[in-house]
């Protein structure tokens, strides 16, 4: 065997690390999340939520990378034979997420194209449902495979395009393919994004917005709800417990710094997230103006806020349309890829482990498997097999992938006292007996108790 691959810096792991969190979920996620969770007031679950649970949770991902080094399954496995199915039950999660996200990130190129001469037109949602979604068809009515103006610009090139320049990535390898593209991708993102975000504030009626976004509504924090909602998006946020965290830290030097890694990784995702939320909001304070509506008339998040909403603000923009158009479904997609890089390289790097085969022929057949069952999404019922997929992940994936490798951690292999140890080792900032009681209690608690919620919800 050949030695493991390893990052070139410790700049090029913390970039891989963020380029991985940093994805739809900031964008199209936290911004409404945080509205409905009390604006302002949501600050305080959410910063909770991050310092109980998302921090610390890197920092036991981290540890257990570093230590073991290796993918998820390998690195658990080398815990405690007994413990590989974590690895793998984290995978397969990572491996359903990817296929959809895939799907996500070919419409926001095709969306980045049709910026050009807003080629969605005045009816956005029409033309997302039926002008754009409807062209979706592997066949088109007549039997033929779609012309040029159906199925093949809408999805399948961009689609095509998505898993070639993924694949190409983990190809390279770590240092020369996933540290290089988040070297490109991630300082580009916080450019553009930045720019939209300097322009949308500058629009009518954005101040609006932004301070409906702040506002804060103090009595959400009593709602249990809202507590679950940021544990939720921490989770989502971090890609934590989706063996990312581990198979990315397996690939650092023996001596990186552990904790000071995910503070900042942990901070730079949340710094994103309302970076987001400021630009959100105040292109939909715009909008609303505009309309002459009040602000919770155009709130929307995820498929409708991107796909529906954002090309609606972009027709009525005063100027610079395409610039706009372009910036805004350009981030989208650097956002999205390096976010999809790394869950899939989860699945790479379990199979050149576990089958003991070269980082190629684990992406040709790992990656090509996730790209084949994108095309599925990619059928006229696409939209609906994404939403259920998503909606599974978010109801019960996120906390059931947590709360299993917490509970195992923490209880049954009792790893709490030896990993703090090891991190404390080689990291400046050291990590102590509160450490142990988030990862022990509180998190657990609160997982357990989001994934009953969520369970009692859907029963009913
Ligand atoms: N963290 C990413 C986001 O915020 C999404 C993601 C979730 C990526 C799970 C990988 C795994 O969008
Ligand atoms: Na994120």
């Amino acid at each position: 065997m050949n030695a493991r691959e390893q990052w070139g810096t410790r700049a090029g792991f913390i970039l891989a690390a963020v380029g991985s969190a940093v994805g739809l979920g900031n964008i199209w996620r936290f911004p409404y999340v945080a509205y409905e969770g009390g604006g302002g007031a949501f600050f305080l679950p959410y910063l909770f939520a991050l310092l109980t649970a998302g921090i610390p949770l890197l920092i036991m991902e981290f540890t257990i990378g570093h230590k073991y080094r290796g993918s998820s399954p390998l690195s658990y496995s080398r815990i405690n034979k007994k413990a590989e199915w974590i690895g793998w039950w984290q995978v397969l999660i990572s491996f359903v997420i990817s296929t959809y996200y895939a799907v996500i990130i070919a419409w926001a190129m095709s969306y980045s194209v049709y910026s050009f001469g807003l080629q969605w037109g005045g009816d956005t949602e029409g033309f997302f449902m039926e002008g754009f979604l409807q062209r979706v068809d592997l066949v088109a009515e007549n039997g033929s495979i779609g012309s040029f103006g159906g199925f093949v610009p809408a999805i399948l090139i961009p689609l095509i395009l998505v898993w070639v320049i993924t694949l190409g990535v983990l190809f390279k390898g770590v240092k020369r393919g996933i540290e290089l593209a988040n070297r490109i991708f991630i300082p580009t993102l916080v450019v553009m994004f930045i720019l939209i975000v300097i322009r949308a504030v500058t629009l009518d009626g954005a101040i609006d917005g932004v301070n409906a976004f702040f506002k804060p509504d103090w009595g959400a924090i009593f709602e249990p709800g809202v507590w679950v909602a940021a544990y939720g998006q921490i989770f989502f946020s971090l890609s934590i417990g989706f063996a990312i965290m581990i198979t990315y830290s397996s690939y650092l030097s023996k001596k990186s710094d552990i904790n000071n890694n995910a503070f900042i990784a942990g901070f730079s995702n949340s710094s994103f997230e309302l970076l987001a939320g400021i630009g959100v909001f105040a292109a939909l304070g715009f909008m609303a103006a505009q309309m002459n509506v009040p602000i919770d008339e155009v709130v929307a998040s995820g498929v409708g806020l991107a796909f529906v909403v954002f090309p609606e603000i972009i027709n009525t923009f005063p100027g610079l349309n395409t610039t706009f158009g372009v910036l805004f479904f350009g981030s989208l997609v650097l956002a999205g890829l390096s976010s999809l890089i790394s869950i899939v390289e989860t699945y790479v790097a379990a199979a050149q482990e576990k089958f003991n085969i070269s980082r190629k022929k684990a992406v040709a057949f790992g990656g090509g498997l996730s790209a084949l069952v994108s095309l599925v999404y990619a059928t006229q019922g696409g939209l609906f097999f994404l939403d259920t997929a998503d909606y599974f992940i978010n109801e019960f994936g996120v906390a059931l992938a947590g709360l299993v490798s917490v509970v195992a951690v923490a209880w049954f292999l009792k790893l709490l006292p030896s990993l703090q140890s090891y991190a404390n080792e080689v990291s400046d900032i050291k990590i102590g007996a509160w450490w142990r009681v988030c990862l022990g209690i509180i998190t657990p608690v609160v997982l357990g108790w989001m994934f009953l919620q969520n369970l009692m919800t859907n029963i009913q």
